[in-house]
């Protein structure tokens, strides 16, 4: 976090000092107790929304000095367009647009989460949310800061608004979940000298502090159960594998768990089927999955979840030396099934497959969702707006999309038709590893399908959508943090209330 967020909620008052945030509706129309607080600004807002043509469209700002006589230095008001339309996601972002406003050396600001007919609790509270998401900045390396680039050392946002107790009550899950999305971001965020697959685990072990039981599994300990095809992906590195089992049980005592799976390759250099040098620093991103893994079990302990839920993360680094896996091997996974390795570059199936296996046979779990940064033909198909979505059932593709669309992390479904499964034969083993040429996004997932056995199982591909993306209203960050707020969003559709 860049500058210490402490976030509040209180009743409406015109603040003393600090940024003044106002919103307004389209028709530059104000909720009653803006309008009592503009009073003290005479007409100032009104000539100078007249000025600038400001109306109050969804995210646009009128931002203002503000007149000598008031206390605070600034004032702005945020258009929220059409109230009638928004819904929770937008509150979301308005708290985002809010945040962006405040000047990154201001100390101290108020935010009037107000408009014409009023502002539920709850969704002052989603405001609040996007409020935190927007503050997050990664600079810890950043050792020097230019001129214009400082900022306040601690920063106090006031949320001022009607049932300030509820809004607060309410914001504790969503301040759950915000922890969680940038424990994701610090993890995706963070380079690979220094979050390698042994330091991973360390940090998924700190969530031993919120309740949630952490098992970390050694080299040793998975070739005893034979993950074979995981191994043989970090056999090149000088950094150790693990897998990390994290259980979350809120549930009743024999639900069976909803089980997150992710890709934890800390660094991707391609092995001996080598990348090319251009961007391949954004290879420290391709534990993207796994981290997603570890925020969203950060999030359903924090917030008590209601659910049972297993976290599993496979963690290599796909590294080449003397050791390394060559083109032309044939692992044998857990499951007994053997793989033939065409191009060391697809890994992460390789992980995949030996540790959904192994959850799979576990947990028998009700699903299991797994997240990865699979494949760049899906970044190819689908851009940085969307995930990829493959399941092998209805019901669960639907809950997920369901909740994609509230929380406006979006996700678009692939097909897993049999005649894809003519690509992966291979001459020697069960099958290979790549595909081929097209369609290498579902290739990859018709692999990973060979793992889950009759699991209901839902594949997120996050290439596209995990890092490096443009920023938006709640996110400034590399590493977006995708999937936690989508997938906690899935599993409160779980929850018995
Ligand atoms: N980690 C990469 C995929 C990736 C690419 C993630 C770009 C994020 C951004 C993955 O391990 C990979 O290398 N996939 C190969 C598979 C191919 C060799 C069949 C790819 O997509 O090129
Ligand atoms: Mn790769
Ligand atoms: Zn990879």
């Amino acid at each position: 976090m860049a500058a210490e967020l402490k976030l509040e909620f209180a009743p409406v008052a015109l603040p003393s000092t600090g940024v003044l945030v106002l919103f307004c509706e389209q028709g530059l129309k104000f909720g009653s107790a803006t309008r009592t607080l503009l009073k003290a600004t005479g007409e100032l807002v009104t000539r100078a929304a007249a000025a600038d043509r400001f109306e109050g469209k969804n995210g646009s700002a009128l931002d203002l000095i503000a007149p000598a006589g008031l206390g605070v230095s600034r004032l702005v008001v945020i258009g929220a367009g059409k109230v009638r339309d928004l819904k929770s996601r937008d509150f979301v972002k308005l708290g985002g647009v809010a945040m962006g406003k405040i000047p990154a050396l201001a100390a101290q600001a108020t935010i009037v989460a107000d408009l014409p007919g009023a502002i539920r609790p709850d969704r002052v509270a989603d405001m609040a949310l996007g409020v935190q998401l927007r503050a997050y900045a990664f600079d810890r390396y950043k050792t020097k800061r230019k001129e214009g680039e400082e900022r306040a050392k601690e920063v106090k946002i006031t949320i001022a608004c009607a049932g300030a107790g509820t809004a607060r009550k309410a914001y504790a899950s969503r301040a759950a979940v915000a922890r969680g999305v940038v424990l994701t971001r610090d993890l995706v965020n963070e380079p690979a000298n220094v979050l390698f697959p042994v330091e991973f685990a360390r940090r998924a072990g700190e969530l031993k502090k919120l309740g949630v039981t952490v098992e970390i599994f050694d080299v040793a300990a998975m070739k005893k159960l034979g993950m074979n095809a995981l191994l043989g992906v970090g056999q090149g590195s000088q950094h150790d594998s693990r897998m990390v089992i994290m259980r979350w049980n809120g549930g009743k005592r024999d639900d069976k768990p909803v089980a997150f799976i992710g890709k934890g390759v800390c660094f991707d250099t391609g092995g001996v089927s080598i990348k090319p040098a251009a961007g391949m620093e954004d290879m420290k991103g391709d534990m993207a999955g796994a981290a997603c893994v570890v925020g969203l079990l950060h999030t359903l302990a924090a917030r008590k979840a209601k659910v049972n839920a297993v976290g599993a993360v496979g963690l290599v680094e796909n590294a080449v030396d003397g050791r390394a896996q060559r083109p032309g091997d044939i692992v044998t996974t857990m499951s007994g099934q053997t793989i033939e390795i065409i191009n060391t570059d697809a890994e992460g199936r390789l992980v995949l497959a030996d540790v959904l296996h192994y959850v799979n046979k576990r947990f028998k779990p009700k699903f299991m969702v797994d997240l990865a940064t699979l494949t760049g033909a899906i970044l190819v198909a689908l851009g940085q707006e969307m995930a990829a979505l493959f399941c092998n059932d209805e019901h669960l593709a639907k809950l997920i999309e369901t909740a994609s669309e509230q929380t406006d992390e979006l996700v678009w479904r692939m097909p897993l038709h049999e005649r894809y499964d003519a690509n992966i034969q291979s001459r020697f083993a069960d099958m290979k590893n790549v595909g081929g040429r097209w369609g290498g996004g579902i290739n990859a997932a018709k692999i990973l399908q060979k793992f889950v056995d009759d699991c209901k199982w839902a594949h997120l591909d996050i290439c596209g959508v995990a890092f490096g993306v443009k920023d938006t209203e709640i996110c400034k960050s590399w590493g977006t943090g995708w999937g936690v707020r989508l997938l906690d969003k899935f599993i409160q559709s779980l929850e018995v209330k």
